[in-house]
């Protein structure tokens, strides 16, 4: 399919000045895997560590409020409610959380679509000895979800859960999930979204896709510190989901220290019914910060950047014998990942690596992600290395 390449709408030399710390020898094209880290959230995350070591330093602002702060980030950035983000580790967290919490009684059933990275599988494979049965619905022939199927078996009035990726981790593709949201919603489904291949690229309204539970982690696209993450739950459905890890944070009674040994069964409102304990404020203060620069850059900005890197790369790899593009170009299909089969893929992957192109294998395809510190130079110079023997 030809493309038309239209020109960026970022300022990436400015944002890279500002925000990213990136060696010009090499290139970085694997968000997928781990972004770097914004330097404002890595700024916000020293000055914290900086307070702490001078404890005296650290206020009333440090805690609650930092939190607060990030709740209210990752909500604009889904367009939720403060109230329906509880920060969480990673995305196995969120999922963990989906799977525990939902009324699943034994005999019922859960499906997801064969490829999904393996944390949106064995929190619902853990479920196997309360007698839930997971079922793994086939790709489709180029690997990809195959929707019809997956929907042919939602419909069928057995199915309790269905959890699915944004935007599958190794070809990009980016799932319908408007369409799965109706659908399960209209069947009494539970649909929860692992989002951490979607977030900081692609937009995403958890309304608009009538998520139940969302889950993700920091580190990738949203370029945030490791061990941070979050999960929404759709505000209608936290009253009735109990929390199953319960840690004194869960509870009303911890926001009164003259009350903490009350013991009183009394879950906070809101999501936050989910947090448990004591959590990395630098961190989580560090995500906050990478989220906002994010949302100020502007995610369809962010995504529509990516996008025309990846179709420079898309136009050059078409051109080039024995290369196969496995992502979907579909325009709605499209994610920041692309990932392509040369004949010889550790070779060229090799070469890649030498020449300072730092990309990933996946699924036997070699995986670029550009994010928006990168340039349309850097992709001249991918496409360089890509045809210097052709294959
Ligand atoms: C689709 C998907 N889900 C989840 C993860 C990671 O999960 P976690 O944040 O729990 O490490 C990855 C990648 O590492 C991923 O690609």
């Amino acid at each position: 399919m030809p493309l038309t390449i239209s020109s960026s709408p970022l300022e990436t030399a400015s944002l890279r000045e500002r925000e990213f710390a990136l060696a010009d020898d090499v290139v970085y094209l694997n968000a997928a895997s781990v972004a770097p880290l914004a330097e404002r959230a890595r700024r916000a995350a020293a000055s914290y560590n900086l307070r702490r070591s001078h404890i005296h330093e650290l206020g009333n602002a440090d805690f609650e409020a930092t939190l607060q702060r990030c709740r209210q980030a990752a909500a604009r950035l889904i367009r939720a409610e403060p109230d329906e983000i509880a920060l969480m580790g990673n995305t196995s967290f969120g999922i963990n959380l989906a799977a525990q919490c939902l009324p699943l009684e034994p005999g019922s059933t859960v499906v997801v679509s064969d490829r999904e990275f393996p944390a949106n599988v064995y929190p619902w494979m853990a479920l196997g000895d309360r007698g839930v049965r997971l079922e793994i619905v086939p790709a489709d022939r180029d690997g990809w979800p195959d929707e019809d199927r997956l929907l042919e078996r939602l419909d069928r009035g057995d199915v309790s859960v269905f959890a699915l990726s944004a935007v599958q981790f190794a070809s990009g593709f980016r799932a319908d999930l408007e369409r799965f949201g109706r659908f399960c919603r209209e069947r009494g489904i539970f649909f929860v979204v692992d989002a951490i291949q979607a977030l900081g690229c692609v937009p995403l309204d958890a309304r608009t896709i009538d998520a139940d539970i969302l889950a993700t982690g920091g580190h990738k696209w949203l370029c945030g510190p490791f061990g941070t993450g979050f999960v929404y739950v759709r505000g209608d459905l936290y009253p009735l989901l109990e929390p199953r890890v319960v840690g004194w944070t869960s509870m009303l009674a911890s926001e009164d220290y003259d009350a903490v040994l009350d013991y009183r069964w009394e879950f906070r409102s809101g999501a936050r019914k989910f947090e448990v304990g004591t959590v990395p404020f630098q961190d989580i203060a560090g995500l906050t910060e990478s989220v906002e620069l994010l949302l100020e850059v502007g995610i369809e900005r962010i995504e529509a950047h990516v996008i025309q890197l990846l179709d420079i790369l898309v136009v050059a790899l078409q051109d080039l014998p024995g290369v196969e593009i496995l992502s979907n170009l579909e325009p709605r299909r499209r994610s920041g990942i692309l990932a392509f089969r040369p004949r010889s893929v550790e070779a060229v992957f090799a070469r890649l690596k030498a020449a300072g192109v730092l990309c990933t294998i996946r699924e036997g395809s070699i995986r670029i992600s550009p994010h928006l510190y990168n340039t349309e130079e850097e992709m001249a110079r991918v496409i360089e290395v890509l045809r210097k023997r052709g294959r």
